[in-house]
């Protein structure tokens, strides 16, 4: 399967790269029959610090992790549109090309990534421009001059922001098996401001080069700070992300036994919802944000209890049984684990409503906290405990569908066990459950 999504990435690379190169070729057509305003020496210089200031941005662009791909943020795009739309098609596809080559070179990103990145942003760029100006006739007309330029230059920018994010979903639903529609959707929040401010910067700048056209260069300095303004609030969101995750860590490795539990957790819970394959993308996403730090709330439990080798009285099962609860409160505090609660804070509910820590059932259950039970099971399951050893894969498997509709909810251990009989058949009895693999790369 992964061999398939290599292919097709392949493929949808080359085409990509094929529809580069019919767009350059389309723009150098139509800027040959001689009906576009001839560059003065100044225009060169305004193009050249604009390529100039693209590549500096795109070389500290911010990245958007989401847990599946990553989401770039840049303010690129208004120059991009300024230039084409302002200077032509082709001076368009120059800069966006030539500046969006050196930023990859420099983030040395993998072959693949960089020639999609390069020619996605030559087609975007180069379509816009060849939009305009077959909208305009030529381009000896200052962009929103006029009702018929302003009503141009905004169909080219609809076409640059579509273009822009269709072979973005479309190249990263490629790579790790997901529909374009679901990439778009899912990409559609994080990418909202930058498709709605920057086309319309990038439209004004084309205007005001005509008072002169170094007075774009001033212009140029108010794109940083929508651009300061987004890198910070990306690397708090981040930054939480981040501390919240090597907290759970932390939590794992008190216990030697359960080091790394919450990874491979977060693993199995990927892969049922790919099983499922019912689950919205941004939900699946919020469940596996959970999954990840679903047992965070036993850092309130005291060494004496968590690490007990025997059997725990009333009173510390009482306490152990408050750690979804806990979990729950820290992160009720942070918004980028709003849609992940009720994951935590139920994932050790049983469907038969014998489980804590409010005794829900069925499906009252969050939809995400029912598959967490059933991955972090597993994984205990299938784990060295103090009061336990390992159990094989086989063994696993069996106790899963053991409890299918007591412990667990039966078609998330149907989808499960699926997943397994598939990753370890023909498999030996005696053999153990190994960690799954990390998630799939991000794209772009
Ligand atoms: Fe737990």
């Amino acid at each position: 399967m992964i061999r398939d999504r290599q292919r097709a990435t392949n493929v949808a690379i080359l085409a990509v790269f094929c529809l580069a190169v019919a767009t350059t070729i389309e723009a150098v057509a139509q800027a040959s029959d001689g009906r576009f305003r001839p560059l003065r020496f100044v225009d060169f210089v305004v193009i050249i610090v604009m390529f100039l200031t693209v590549t500096l941005i795109d070389l500290v662009k911010i990245s958007v992790p989401q847990t599946t791909f990553n989401s770039i943020f840049g303010v690129g795009g208004a120059a991009f549109v300024a230039t084409t739309i302002g200077y032509g098609a082709i001076a368009g596809i120059i800069v966006a090309g030539i500046s969006t080559l050196v930023a990859e070179l420099f983030a040395r990103r993998e072959f693949q990534k960089l020639v999609f990145n390069v020619t996605q942003l030559i087609v975007t760029a180069g379509l816009a421009g060849i939009t305009y100006q077959a909208l305009v006739g030529d381009t000896t007309h200052v962009p929103l001059s006029s009702t018929k330029t302003a009503i141009a230059a905004l169909i080219a920018s609809l076409v640059y922001l579509a273009v822009n994010n269709i072979l973005f979903s479309f190249m990263v639903g490629t790579a790790i098996g997901k529909s374009p529609v679901t990439i778009f959707l899912a990409n559609a929040p994080g990418s909202l401001l930058q498709n709605i401010t920057l086309p319309p910067i990038g439209l004004l700048l084309t205007t005001v080069r005509e008072l002169s056209p170094l007075t774009v260069l001033i212009a140029l300095i108010p794109l940083l700070g929508p651009y300061i303004a987004m890198r910070g609030y990306r690397e708090i969101q981040l930054q939480i992300q981040r501390t919240i995750e090597a907290l759970a860590d932390t939590v794992d490795r008190r216990d030697i036994t359960t080091a790394q539990h919450s990874e491979r957790v977060a693993n199995y819970t990927r892969q049922i919802i790919d099983e499922l394959g019912t689950i919205r993308f941004a939900e699946a996403e919020a469940i596996i944000l959970a999954a990840r730090v679903h047992d965070l709330g036993k850092i309130a439990i005291p060494d004496a209890v968590l690490l007990k080798p025997g059997k725990l009285d009333e009173g510390e099962y009482w306490l152990m049984r408050q750690h979804p609860v806990a979990g729950d409160d820290i992160l009720q505090k942070l918004s980028i684990y709003k849609d992940s609660l009720g994951v935590v804070r139920h994932h050790h509910e049983r469907y038969d409503g014998r489980g804590y820590p409010d005794g829900i059932m069925g499906e009252e259950i969050p939809l995400g906290a029912r598959i967490v039970s059933v991955a972090d099971s597993y994984d205990v399951m299938t784990s060295d405990r103090p009061y336990a050893r390992a159990r094989t894969i086989s063994e696993g498997i069996e106790e899963l569908i053991a409890c299918k509709g007591t412990h667990f909810d039966p078609k998330i251990v149907d989808a499960f066990v699926r997943v397994l009989n598939r990753q370890h058949a023909p498999e030996s009895s005696a053999q153990r459950a190994p960690a799954p693999s990390v998630v799939s790369a991000p794209v772009a």
